[in-house]
């Protein structure tokens, strides 16, 4: 597509005609062709011919182009209708295409020609709770998109940003206070360290933390009791900070297990708290530039522009009344933190879309400091990526009965037992001949439960709500992570049986439409993870995994490999490699392992 579409760039260029409208895209008529680009029906008018006269003119133009590049043969062309160039590749290019594909170890998708180091912040869990499904969604598709970054050819710095830095600490501490009060962290004569042992277990902090907010909901005294708290361990006040010190550890604990169990990797486990240390300097920088401003006893950075017309942005809030910082303070400095350390090209928030406002605040807040690159004159804003909520079958943001939030862990165990359900036992006879114990069918059941959890959330677009619905996504069938798991350890079997009757790959060559839709299909990878990385849309490998998986089972029904002329099967065995290869890619790409082999229930891969 891509060497198409320079060709119709130099042919639109070469006529004279606004090359917006030189744009190739996928036919829509796969039937009837590959390609097809109607830039002559948009510019008819203005060029002042019938568009089909104008058609024949942009042909004529690539035709021409092509031969000089000697590849005369590898295209046809058509016109169609009022106007449209239908283009297909001859059978010739596609083998071509698809043998140099498979020999090269990217599998055909090229590096960036611009490659950044990009700052990527996701996960964003609160530490004075257990994590919950809120923070699902930007741990699966920070982690894609990290991965996605790095293979085409970004530097990427990953921070989980924990958030371990406001009130819901002082409503914690606040609530224990009451409850304990005898501990030495409220000892205002306490000498010396503290307990090396934290006074509470994660049951304990999740339990103080819905109480104390409950407290505070109910009371404006404890409320301010509670922010002076906060203010207080943000100053260092060594009670409150040592208690904060030891809830920080204690959940920090129970989120890095769930990270690894979702196998979500972070370069840096900075939290909100890190930024504290450079406020004072950038308290400083504001104040230079003259844009740390009072209002209401408050000091804020004003963000509003014209633009924002009726609506005006609220200002930033840098410190509070009485002194304690927002979020907006700890994300400024982080991105100046940010710069100091690693001049990033460009940071990405995976975050809810929710937080749109804060964010916009603080790059503005940011650009106004001078905190962000300068690059060709104008300054590169960070990005938010936002992304939906996952509801409950009620379309609301998913919660318990009782309207609590759901622990994530909580959720990954469920769909883990829901997995489970779908696989034999160590009893079952397959696994007793091959061996399988009763842990690695345990394990194989989790690498299903996560590929179902992770390919359900990316398959929707980043920015969509949707609806959890767990017997939907832990199928084999449809559009599901376990299903493309099962293509692939399907695949290996067929590749297994092929090498038992001494089939070896060789060069591809085209004997069918089955054959040519797939190794059409295939080819689209270089796009696909370009265009992934470009709309940051993990969604867009979703959709192409998922397309290679229907297409391949076609060809499989239609092309057998066993009892064919030595070079069919010779064709079909690398075309199947091919398709291996670039459904394993595509999954890690995702974050979803890709299990040699699948025991079900009804039969086996
Ligand atoms: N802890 C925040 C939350 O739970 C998310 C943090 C996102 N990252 C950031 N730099 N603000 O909403």
């Amino acid at each position: 597509m891509q060497q198409l579409q320079a060709l119709f760039n130099q042919a639109f260029e070469a006529l004279e005609l606004d090359q917006k409208h030189a744009s190739v895209g996928l036919s829509n008529r796969p039937d009837l062709c590959d390609f097809q680009c109607n830039g002559a029906l948009a510019l008819a008018k203005q060029a002042k011919k019938p568009p089909r006269q104008l058609a024949e003119m942009i042909v004529e133009s690539v035709k021409n182009l092509i031969a000089a590049q000697g590849q005369a043969d590898d295209y046809a062309f058509d016109i169609a209708g009022p106007g449209f160039i239908n283009i297909k590749l001859a059978d010739s290019l596609l083998e071509q295409l698809a043998d140099t594909q498979s020999s090269d170890e990217r599998l055909g998708v090229s590096t960036t020609e611009a490659p950044q180091t990009i700052v990527l912040d996701f996960g964003g869990p609160n530490v004075a709770k257990e994590m919950h499904v809120g923070h699902l969604r930007c741990a699966i598709v920070g982690e894609s998109l990290q991965r996605v970054a790095q293979f085409v050819g970004h530097k990427t710095i990953s921070d989980v940003h924990l958030g371990d830095w406001g009130l819901p600490y002082g409503k914690t501490i606040l609530e224990l206070k009451h409850q304990k009060p005898d501990l030495p962290y409220f000892d205002e004569n306490h000498q010396g360290e503290y307990p090396e042992e934290s006074p509470v277990t994660l049951e304990e902090l999740n339990r103080l933390y819905r109480e104390g907010n409950e407290r505070c909901k109910n009371d404006d005294a404890a409320l301010e009791e509670a922010r002076f708290i906060t203010a207080q361990m943000q100053k260092g006040q060594s009670g409150y900070h040592g208690l904060w010190k030891h809830f920080v550890d204690v959940s920090v604990q129970a989120i890095r297990k769930n990270y690894e169990r979702m196998d979500i990797n972070f370069d840096y486990w900075y939290g909100e708290s890190d930024s504290y240390a450079y406020i004072d300097r950038v308290a400083k920088v504001l104040n230079e530039k003259g844009i740390l401003v009072e209002s209401e006893g408050a000091q804020v950075v004003h963000v509003a522009e014209e633009a924002d017309g009726e609506n005006p942005l609220p200002p930033l809030i840098f410190f509070k009344k009485d002194g304690a910082v927002t979020y907006g303070t700890t994300d400024l400095a982080t991105i100046f933190q940010r710069q100091e350390d690693f001049a990033p090209d460009q940071i990405y928030y995976v975050v809810d879309q929710r937080q749109g406002m804060h964010f916009k605040q603080v790059f503005r807040a940011a650009e106004q400091a001078g905190f962000l690159n300068k690059k060709d004159g104008g300054t590169t804003l960070p990005l938010h990526i936002g992304y939906g909520t996952i509801n409950g079958p009620d379309g609301k943001p998913m919660k318990t009965r009782d309207g609590q939030q759901i622990f994530l862990g909580g959720m990954l165990n469920e769909v883990f037992e829901a997995a489970k359900v779908l696989l034999p036992t160590a009893e079952d006879e397959q696994c007793k001949a091959d061996g399988v114990s009763q842990e690695q069918l345990d394990q194989l059941a989790e690498e299903i439960a996560m590929a179902a959890i992770k390919f359900n959330d990316m398959k929707n677009n980043t920015a969509t709500d949707y609806s959890f619905d767990m017997n939907q996504c832990t199928r084999f069938e449809g559009k599901t992570g376990p299903y493309l798991q099962y293509a692939v350890a399907r695949i290996n079997s067929i590749l297994d049986r092929a090498t038992n009757a001494g089939i070896t790959a060789g060069a591809i060559k085209l004997s069918n439409e089955f054959e040519r839709k797939l190794v059409f299909t295939l080819l689209q990878l270089n796009d696909t993870i370009h265009k992934a990385f470009e709309k940051h849309e993990p969604s867009v490998i979703c959709d192409h995994a998922y397309e290679i998986a229907q297409v391949f089972s076609r060809f499989y029904t239609e092309c057998p490999i066993l009892n064919q002329e030595p070079e069919v099967q010779a064709s079909r065995l690398k075309i199947v490699e091919l398709t291996k290869a670039i459904l394993s890619l595509e999954l890690n790409l995702l974050g979803i392992k890709t299990p040699h082999k699948i025991y079900t229930k009804r039969e086996t891969a």
